[in-house]
């Protein structure tokens, strides 16, 4: 069974992995990529009214496996942060998702055209009416905790999905984890590969040496390491069923503590 990670104070657990659907190339790859996933136990997917097509996809995969099997989060764009276009959106994702609630309902990034505390209390309303289970924020750094660290008396925010990968991971794991940490409210990753791209070559040279050593890959070690906390869940994307069974493999073994150190190293001096 894949690790679990308990969601803010839910009591909910979900996998240390999910997969994205960001960026997809193509519709077809990427329903039968989140469909293989499921079967491997990476129930969760992550979407956004921003991710072009993507509610739809995973609707037809809603359709596929059932919806109770699956753990959804889907997100809303800033500029419909008022209180009444957050219930048009919302409403918005559900009839692409063709379901009646979503798991999980995140502000995709703050922006300040509308009170957070506005936001917020759509998130409520919409958890009162049975359409969402439960909220979060994204993109929430340092600047936005001083403006989300006055809501969190009033508003139950169970998650921060932010940018995650080996180049930031001290910054996450050191400033970010703690604050949020304090008020329950769980961490998420996103976009540990870089979206694709590739890091600086010094950060390749690290990873591959230590891929080398496991004899695992690149991806591999990655998503390892930036798991290894246990207490982060990690979103990659792919459609792809090979990489699929790859990223899923890289939960098969431990890093020793020099290596993680070699890793860390790297990340400090980048
Ligand atoms: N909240 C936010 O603002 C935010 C921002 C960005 C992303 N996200 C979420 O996080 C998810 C993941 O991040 P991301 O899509 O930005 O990028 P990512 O997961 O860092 O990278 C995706 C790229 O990595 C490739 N890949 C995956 N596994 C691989 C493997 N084993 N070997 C080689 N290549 C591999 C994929 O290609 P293949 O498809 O060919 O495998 C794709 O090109 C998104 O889809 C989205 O759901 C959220």
């Amino acid at each position: 069974m894949i690790p679990q990670v308990e969601l803010g104070d839910t009591g909910q657990k979900i996998p240390i992995l999910a997969i994205g659907t960001y960026g997809f190339k193509n519709k077809d790859a990427m329903k039968s990529a989140l469909i293989y996933a499921y079967e491997l136990g990476i129930n969760h997917i992550d979407t956004a009214e921003m991710y072009s097509g993507a509610e739809e996809i995973v609707g037809e995969v809603i359709k596929l496996v059932g919806r109770k099997n699956l753990f959804i989060t889907t997100k809303v764009l800033p500029h419909n942060g008022s209180f009444k276009k957050v219930l048009l959106a919302c409403d918005r994702s559900l009839r692409k998702l063709g379901t009646d609630y979503v798991d999980l309902y995140l502000l995709h990034f703050y922006t300040a055209q509308y009170p957070l505390e506005e936001t917020l209390s759509a998130f409520e309303y919409l958890t009162k009416e049975g359409k969402i289970r439960f909220y979060g924020v994204s993109n929430f750094e340092l600047m936005e905790y001083d403006i989300l660290k006055n809501f969190v008396s009033n508003f139950k925010i169970q998650n921060n999905q932010v940018d995650y990968n080996v180049s930031n991971a001290l910054y996450v794991e050191d400033k970010i984890l703690p604050i949020y940490s304090r008020h329950k409210i769980t961490i998420s990753g996103y976009s540990p590969f870089w979206q694709g791209r590739s890091p600086s070559r010094k950060i390749i040279d690290v990873l591959e040496s230590v891929a080398k050593k496991y004899g695992k890959t690149l991806h591999q070690v990655i998503l390892n390491f930036l798991t290894r906390t246990r207490n982060i869940f990690v979103i990659f994307k792919s459609e792809n069923i090979e990489h699929i069974k790859e990223n899923l493999d890289s939960l098969s073994f431990s890093l020793d503590q020099e290596d993680i150190k070699k890793i860390l190293d790297v990340c400090r001096k980048r």
